[in-house]
């Protein structure tokens, strides 16, 4: 630390967790640095471009680039800085987790005597153990935490002030360095042992991906019993507080939730028939919608709205309404996809405008529901809904 400024690597920092986070640690005057392979994002976050969406995060960016922040694909790097925070994407397969031991393995080999080390991504205890157990970081003295990210994707920058900190130690005692230097970006800290840490950063994911899969299986059993569900929901909810914070159904996806869950069942309860059945309940789901999509549409001509895994988000990873366009195709669905979050160079089919399409086709389905859709024209569509979420 120097003039009580924080000099910090993020490695993986161009992506979705990593880039917030730098963009703000450096606003609060520390020395950042972006350490990504991704050098294309690199040069165009150099140039103030940003990747994807995330409120604020432009603004947030150029604040950055004026407090010279740095970008380098080069792990070396990390010998000139003292908290090394890693934000590489994880997942729970066997693939993904040697990739982030390999890198581990080349940050520990790099890092400087008596740096300490943040570990920001969704991990398992066999990470922990991996990093604690190499001979590097056992000679070099490294102090290590994890801090799981636990923000809603694209609020990136309101949550990071908002949400208290969860930083888990080894002896689940007070680290005052990690302590400090979240203090000193103004968020509020908890703190506990690692596996405590991992069990609740794999345990809100899973809840909240249980929480979305249960409305889906009653959606799921009224349509088995060709009951209308959004119509009985509307009424089970007026004004009736013990159904308040009901979620609506809709398609459960994205990068967190579904892999989280998954591997929250391999760490701890791999023949949960609970967990087990949730991917299935969601399969159904999909089933379901498709099935409709043919009941309910008069010929095979269709407009989709959204493509994204969540409303007004530009991310498509694991998105279900990507995979609902997909089937309907396979179906022998001729569809004109649009989503104004989406550009064109990131799907390999044709996107369109609503207006050039709207005279084609009356057969609408609302597959994310961005709020501008509310601005649609919809009148005398027959539309279908998937969900609110
Ligand atoms: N996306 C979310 O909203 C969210 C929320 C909470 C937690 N998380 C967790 O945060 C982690 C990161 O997720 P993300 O969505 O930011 O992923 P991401 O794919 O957007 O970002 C990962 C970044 O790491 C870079 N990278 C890959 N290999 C590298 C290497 N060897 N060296 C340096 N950089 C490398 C990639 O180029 C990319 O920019 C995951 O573990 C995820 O589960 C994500």
């Amino acid at each position: 630390m120097l003039n009580n400024k924080y000099k910090v690597a993020i490695v993986g920092g161009a992506g979705h967790i990593g880039l917030p986070l730098s963009c703000f640690i450096s606003s609060h005057g520390n020395d950042v640095i972006i350490i990504d392979t991704d050098t294309d994002k690199l040069k165009k976050l150099s140039e103030n471009i940003i990747p994807f969406k995330d409120d604020g995060l432009q603004e947030y960016l150029k604040i950055a680039n004026k407090n010279n922040i740095k970008f380098s694909d080069n792990i070396d790097e990390i010998n000139n800085y003292e908290l090394i925070i890693i934000t590489l994407g994880t997942s729970s397969s066997k693939g993904d987790l040697n990739k982030f031991q390999t890198l581990m393995s080349q940050v520990l080999e790099n890092i400087n005597k008596n740096s300490r080390i943040i570990l920001r991504s969704t991990i398992t205890n066999e990470t922990i153990e991996f990093t604690l157990n190499n001979k590097n970081f056992k000679e070099k003295n490294i102090k290590l935490a994890y801090c799981p990210e636990r923000i809603a994707e694209g609020s990136s920058l309101k949550e990071l002030k908002e949400l208290p900190q969860i930083i888990g130690t080894q002896d689940g005692i007070e680290d005052k360095y990690f302590l400090l230097f979240f203090k000193s970006l103004g968020i509020k800290t908890l703190t506990t042992d690692f596996k405590n840490a991992v069990f609740l950063k794999l345990f809100t994911n899973s809840y909240r991906y249980s929480q979305f899969t249960l409305i889906n299986e009653f959606s799921n059993i009224a349509e088995e019993n060709q009951l209308d569900f959004e119509k009985i929901i509307d009424l089970a909810t007026l004004d009736y507080p013990r159904l308040k914070n009901i979620p609506s159904k809709g398609f459960v996806g994205g990068p967190c939730l579904i892999k989280d869950t998954e591997t929250f069942r391999i760490e701890y309860s791999e023949d949960s028939q609970f967990l087990n059945s949730l991917r299935k309940i969601n399969t159904t789901f999909m089933t379901n919608i498709l099935n409709k999509c043919n009941e309910i549409f008069i010929d095979k001509k269709l407009i989709q709205l959204g493509l994204t895994f969540k409303p007004n988000s530009d991310d498509l990873r694991d998105s279900l309404s990507l995979e609902l366009y997909f089937n309907l195709k396979k179906m022998g669905f001729d569809i004109y996809p649009i989503d104004e979050n989406v550009s064109q160079d990131s799907v390999e089919f044709e996107l369109y405008d609503f207006e050039d399409v709207s005279k084609l086709t009356n057969n609408v389905l609302i597959s994310t529901f961005h709020t501008s859709f509310k601005n649609l024209d919809l009148s005398g569509k027959k539309v279908f809904t998937v969900g609110n979420k």
